[in-house]
């Protein structure tokens, strides 16, 4: 038997086989994890983790069942105490549930939460689609003013500027509020009957399940079907009007460019108000990078509290595989200060404590326990990029001095066995000095 990794699913390695892969290196994985830790401390915004697992009603009730996510993509099982849970396919739901359920609203009535974690979709794979993804996003929870939902789409434009991403579109629309949409609705189902006989056979479904995905069908029967199709602007009450102009104030203010797209409506039940989406022009077909919108009504259908929220989720995959595309710079990868080759069995023993305590004084060192051919010792140590060797034999014990060889001047010295440490203390604070 052939062990392979579940279709849809990848390994994050510290070395990949090809360029192509350089979007799974471990290194790229936590320098953007590094970034967007400075960016949600920037804005404010505190962690937030919950269980890869819940009850399925979570996902039914919130997301709901027209969706495509709950309809076909869930990872549903049974425990053995006979329970139905869902690998979580998606973050704001189950945030929602834990807000409820830990009574956080008694600690203030605004909250500014964020998550990165792994999710699960069952679809068909491809470029940037995967079964097992992962997220970074951002609930912000208790605030009902515009200037919030401008707040989290500037966090996401904020995010791409520190990755160098310049090529993406955000897009954005308002599905107004619960008597917009069901307004909305009806205008719309009016609309589509006497034409559903021209639509695909996913759109004559949705008519029956969830009509407003219709909206955003890519296919060109559809399209020609929704010429002339109710907008949903023309159905927003006067307050979601106002709402939705004061967004796009606040994104014009910041200089944030932006589309209005009447067709944009989201896949999951519980968004009102501002919806929005950025897409990348270098990824294929499945080149959303980010995208979210207003829950208005999300956590009283938890039995929470009447609090507003909005939020956004980015694809990490998609994020890294954009900055591949557009040739983002990433930091260097890191490797130790200083390698130690011990040349025979007194050596060994020396190298090894001396190793142990420069590493617990926290610098970077790396030691070759085998015996060595020193040729190639070096040789590799050369390759790692490592500025500092030091190559300790019986000779040198008897000297009483090790050879210190700098790596990238190709210069020797040799230092004094008993005070080895503090020289390389020395060594490590004054590159250090010369770094920053
Ligand atoms: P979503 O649009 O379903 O929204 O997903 C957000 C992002 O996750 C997408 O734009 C994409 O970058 C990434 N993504 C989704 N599915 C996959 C997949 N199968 N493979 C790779 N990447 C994927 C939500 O999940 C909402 N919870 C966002 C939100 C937060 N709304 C309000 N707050």
């Amino acid at each position: 038997m052939r062990y392979q990794q579940p279709k849809g699913t990848f390994d994050i390695l510290p070395q990949v086989p090809n360029e192509e892969d350089a979007w799974r290196l471990s290194e790229r994985w936590q320098y953007v994890e590094g970034v967007i830790r400075d960016l949600v401390h920037a804005y404010n915004y505190r962690e937030i983790r919950t269980p890869i697992f819940e009850m399925t009603e979570v996902f039914t009730s919130a997301v709901g069942e027209g969706s495509d996510i709950v309809s076909k993509e869930m990872y549903t099982f049974e425990d053995k105490g006979k329970r139905s849970l869902t690998l979580r396919p998606e973050g704001t739901a189950p945030i929602a549930r834990a807000f409820v359920e830990n009574h956080l609203v008694g600690f203030g009535q605004h909250h500014k939460l964020y998550y990165i974690g792994p999710y699960f979709r069952y679809d068909r794979p491809q470029a940037g689609r995967f079964r097992q993804f992962h997220q970074f996003g951002v609930e912000a929870i208790g605030q009902k003013a515009p200037e919030q939902d401008v707040e989290v789409i500037d966090m996401m434009c904020e995010l791409y500027r520190r990755l160098h991403i310049p090529n993406y579109t955000i897009f954005l629309n308002s599905l107004g509020g619960e008597e917009c949409r069901v307004r909305f609705l009806e205008k719309l189902k009016a609309f589509l009957e006497p034409r559903k006989e021209a639509l695909s056979e996913d759109s004559r479904n949705r008519l029956i399940k969830n009509p407003l995905r219709i909206l955003d069908s890519k296919d060109p029967n559809d399209r020609a079907v929704l010429q002339g199709a109710p907008s949903i602007q023309e159905c927003l009450s006067e307050e979601a009007e106002a709402h939705f102009t004061s967004v796009r104030r606040g994104l014009d203010i910041l200089k944030i460019p932006y589309q209005v797209a009447p067709g944009l409506v989201r896949g999951l039940d519980y968004y009102n108000h501002s919806v929005f989406e950025a897409t990348s022009s270098v990824l294929g077909a499945q080149n959303a990078i980010g995208a979210g919108g207003r829950y208005d009504g999300l956590l009283r259908r938890f039995g929470g509290p009447t609090l507003p929220g909005v939020g956004f989720a980015i694809g990490l995959e998609r994020l890294l595989s954009t900055m591949q595309g557009v040739k983002a710079p990433f930091p260097p990868s890191p490797h130790p200060f200083i390698y130690i080759i011990p040349l025979g069995e007194r050596a060994r023993e020396l190298c090894l404590s001396l190793v142990c305590r420069l590493r617990h004084s926290g610098i970077p060192a790396e030691i070759f326990y085998q015996p060595p051919k020193l040729q190639k010792r070096l040789q590799e140590v050369d390759k790692r990029g490592t500025p500092y060797c030091l190559i300790l034999g019986d000779e040198e014990i008897a000297s009483g001095r090790a050879a210190l060889k700098e790596m990238q001047q190709r210069t020797d010295e040799t230092i004094s066995l008993t005070n080895i440490e503090v020289e390389i203390k020395t060594l490590w604070q004054r590159t250090n000095a010369r770094t920053i």
